[in-house]
């Protein structure tokens, strides 16, 4: 099976109840980890690239990596642009082979944002690739970007329906409370995730997939793994993963995960070393570290996405 959209994934998830993983890949241990952990559940994937990855790892790389995954795995896998901020790269993204791109112009205002948009989803429904866009803030790190708390903002419902019509986007990531990076919440707070706000955007875009980003939940058992092995984490919590999996059985279709896989595959690293500090093969770091992505894959499907065995 070639790459596919997410068209079908996302319809069979809002009929389901369930979410897809959309995880960030940057290099081979990272997709194998990921790819193991949904071909072992027959769970669908989407596998994203930022680019912020893409500079690093090139758009080839990824590419060849993600399509050998494909042939190791029969599984339904989309390719997705995560967080394109231009034309330009969408554009480029597109032509290399992606099946669905994200333009994140949530930081533009109501005008600019539809303008962009709509110029990316005219381009790429031309060339049968689906497209995501964001409206309102989240707070937190992704790429070159960092927007405080204070500067985060909800989705207002009243704003969807326009935005989703006049700009023809595929699916719309919404601010609710999620937010970017490892340092989301300080220990002790009491994250909620907004799903009245999540309910009214339903209720007037019925059928239509919604997407988290900034859903890492920071387990607390890696964090202290780095930390005893050499690491300084401050300490910080993530979304509860109980509101996501309510999310994933309301319009929520995709849901986005890097910084949890970040943590695991350093805290199995960290470890490792203070183990073995005379190792220097990549090899042995790197395999458990791939297995340590790939439990914590297995774990986001079962317990929070519910989309194993949906492949
Ligand atoms: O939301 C951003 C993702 O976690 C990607 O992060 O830009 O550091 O690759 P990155
Ligand atoms: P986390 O930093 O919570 O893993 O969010 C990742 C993300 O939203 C990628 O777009
Ligand atoms: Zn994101």
């Amino acid at each position: 099976m070639p790459l596919v959209t997410t068209k079908e994934m996302f319809e069979k998830a809002y009929n389901g109840g369930y979410a897809i993983g959309a995880f960030n890949v940057n290099n081979m241990e990272i997709v194998q980890g990921i790819t193991e952990a949904a071909a072992e559940l027959n769970a669908p994937l989407i596998l994203q690239v930022s680019k912020g990855a893409r500079a690093y790892a090139n758009h080839t790389y990824l590419m060849k990596l993600v399509e050998a995954a494909v042939i190791e795995t029969g599984l339904p896998i989309a390719l997705h642009l995560d967080h394109g901020n231009s034309f330009e790269l969408c554009k480029s993204c597109i032509d290399g082979g992606f099946t669905s791109v994200m333009i994140d112009a949530s930081s533009k205002s109501f005008e600019e944002n539809i303008a962009l948009t709509r110029q990316v989803v005219e381009y790429a429904h031309d060339h049968g690739v689906v497209v995501e866009a964001e409206l309102g803030t989240l707070a937190g790190i992704e790429d070159e970007v960092n927007v405080s708390a204070e500067d985060s903002s909800y989705t207002r419902p009243e704003d969807v329906q326009e935005f989703v019509e006049r700009t023809g986007c595929d699916s719309l990531a919404i601010a609710i409370g999620t937010s970017h990076g490892a340092y989301k919440f300080k220990p002790g707070t009491d994250p909620k995730l907004r799903l009245d706000i999540l309910e009214e955007v339903q209720t007037r875009l019925p059928g239509f997939p919604i997407v988290l980003h900034g859903s890492s939940s920071v387990p607390q058992e890696f964090v202290k793994m780095i930390n005893e092995n050499g690491g300084n984490m401050p300490g910080a919590i993530g979304i509860p993963e109980e509101q996501l999996r309510l999310a994933a059985q309301k319009a929520v279709c995709k849901i986005n995960i890097d910084s949890d896989l970040r943590l695991a595959m350093t805290a199995s690293i960290r470890k490792y070393f203070n183990e073995h500090p005379d190792h220097f093969d990549p090899r042995q770091y790197l395999s458990p570290a791939r297995d340590a992505i790939k439990a914590m894959v297995k774990h986001k499907i079962v317990d929070v996405l519910g989309c194993d065995g949906k492949a």
